[in-house]
C-alpha cells in the first residue's frame, strides 16, 4: 500500500524561509566578513544588510531549494557519505563530491537573493526607475545616500560569489565553477543586466512581443532560471530532468514579469510595498501597455501550464514544491 501525504507548502516554506533567513543575517555581516586584519565599513555593511534582510519574498532562493529537494528525491540518487568521510576530507583538505550538499543549496539560495537585493538596489536608483519605496522600506539610496547604494550593490555582487567558492570540502571545484558560471551568465550581459538596459533603452517605445518579451526574459527570467539550475546542480547527481527544468524555469521566468506588470496595475504600494502605477507613469513598455489587463492575464495562466507540464515531463519523483511555487508566481498578490 502506499500512502500519499499531502504536500503542506506552508510548512516546507517556513522551515526553508528560516534556514535562508538564519543564513543571509550571518553572511551578510561585519563578522562574516572579518579576516586577519580586514572588516568590512559599517557603514557599507548596514546598508548592504538594510537592501536584503527584513523583506522580500524570497522566492528565488525558495527556486533553488525546491529544485535541488526535487532532483535529490531520485531517482539514482547516491547515498549520503559517512560522517568519517566527511570529517576524513576535511582533514585532508579534498573535495568529497557529495560532502555537503545540503549547504551547498543553501549557499547558492543565499547567493541568488543576493544578486536579486543587488539588482533592486540599484533598479530603483535615480538614473534607473528612480524609486522611493522598496519591501516597504525607503529605498538604500534614500536611506544612504546614492553612492553607498552603488556600492552596496557592487558588494552584495561580490559576496554572492564569495558564497559560491567556499573551503572545498564544501563543495567540490567543479560544482564551485558550475554555480558560478549559471549565476554570473544569469546576472550579466546576456541576463539581468542586459535585459535591465534593454528596459532603459525602451522608455516611450511601443516594443513587439517578441522584444518585450526577450527583455523580460533577460532582466527577470534569467534569475528565476537560473534558480531551479543552480538548485538542481548542488544535488550532484547528473539528472535526466534537465530539459524539463529548464523549460520550468523559463516558463515561471517570464510569468514572473508579466505578473510584476500586472500588479503594478490592479495592486496599490502598500500591497506591494513598492510604489504601484510607475510603468505607465514612466512610460514603460509592459505586458499589460502591450495587451491589456485581460490577455495579460491569461497569457501568464499559459505560461503556468507549460511550467507544471514540463514538471509531469521531468519524470522527478517529487515536484510538489516546485508545482506549489508556480502557482505562487502566478497567483500572487504582491
Ligand atoms: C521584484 O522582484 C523585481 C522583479 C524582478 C520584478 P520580487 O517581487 O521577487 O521582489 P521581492 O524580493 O519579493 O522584494
Ligand atoms: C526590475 O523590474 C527587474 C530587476 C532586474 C530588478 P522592475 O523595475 O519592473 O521591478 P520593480 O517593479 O521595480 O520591482
Ligand atoms: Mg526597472
Ligand atoms: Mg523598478
Ligand atoms: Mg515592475
Amino acid at each position: 500500500m502506499t500512502l500519499t501525504v499531502a504536500f503542506d507548502l506552508n510548512r516546507w516554506m517556513a522551515a526553508q524561509l528560516d534556514a535562508v533567513e538564519r543564513a543571509l543575517d550571518s553572511w551578510v555581516s561585519v563578522d562574516a566578513s572579518a579576516d586577519l586584519d580586514h572588516h568590512a565599513p559599517a557603514d557599507l555593511m548596514a546598508a548592504m544588510r538594510y537592501a536584503v534582510l527584513d523583506g522580500g519574498k524570497r522566492l528565488r532562493p525558495l527556486l533553488v531549494l525546491a529544485a535541488f529537494e526535487a532532483v535529490s528525491a531520485g531517482p539514482g540518487v547516491p547515498p549520503a557519505p559517512r560522517l568519517e568521510e566527511v570529517d576524513e576530507a576535511a582533514r585532508r583538505g579534498v573535495a568529497l563530491d557529495s560532502a555537503a550538499p545540503e549547504q551547498a543549496a543553501l549557499r547558492a539560495a543565499c547567493a541568488v537573493e543576493l544578486i536579486h537585493a543587488y539588482s533592486l538596489v540599484h533598479d530603483d536608483m535615480p538614473c534607473m526607475d528612480n524609486d522611493v519605496l522598496r519591501r516597504g522600506k525607503a529605498t538604500v539610496h534614500v536611506q544612504f545616500g546614492e553612492a553607498s547604494a552603488l556600492l552596496a550593490g557592487d558588494a552584495l555582487q561580490a559576496l554572492a560569489f564569495e558564497l559560491l567558492t567556499p573551503e572545498l570540502t564544501v563543495m567540490s571545484a567543479q560544482q564551485q565553477a558550475h554555480l558560478c558560471r549559471l549565476l554570473s551568465r544569469a546576472a550579466g550581459c546576456t541576463g539581468m543586466a542586459g535585459g535591465q538596459a534593454i528596459d532603459l533603452a525602451s522608455v516611450g517605445l511601443q516594443l513587439s512581443e517578441a522584444q518585450l518579451q526577450q527583455m523580460h526574459r533577460l532582466k527577470t527570467g534569467a534569475l528565476l532560471s537560473a534558480s531551479v539550475m543552480m538548485g538542481a546542480a548542488c544535488a550532484n547527481i547528473h539528472s535526466c530532468a534537465t530539459g524539463a527544468l529548464q523549460e520550468y524555469g523559463a516558463a515561471i521566468g517570464l510569468a514572473f514579469q508579466v505578473v510584476d506588470d500586472i500588479l503594478d496595475v490592479t495592486a496599490d504600494s502598500a500591497t506591494l510595498g513598492k510604489t504601484a502605477g510607475k510603468d505607465a507613469h514612466s512610460e514603460k513598455p509592459t505586458y499589460v501597455s502591450l495587451m491589456g489587463l485581460n490577455q495579460a492575464s491569461a497569457f501568464a495562466k499559459e505560461l503556468l501550464n507549460q511550467a507544471l507540464a514540463a514538471l509531469k515531463r521531468s519524470g522527478l519523483a517529487d515536484v510538489r514544491a516546485l508545482e506549489a511555487l508556480a502557482f505562487m508566481v502566478v497567483q500572487r498578490s504582491h
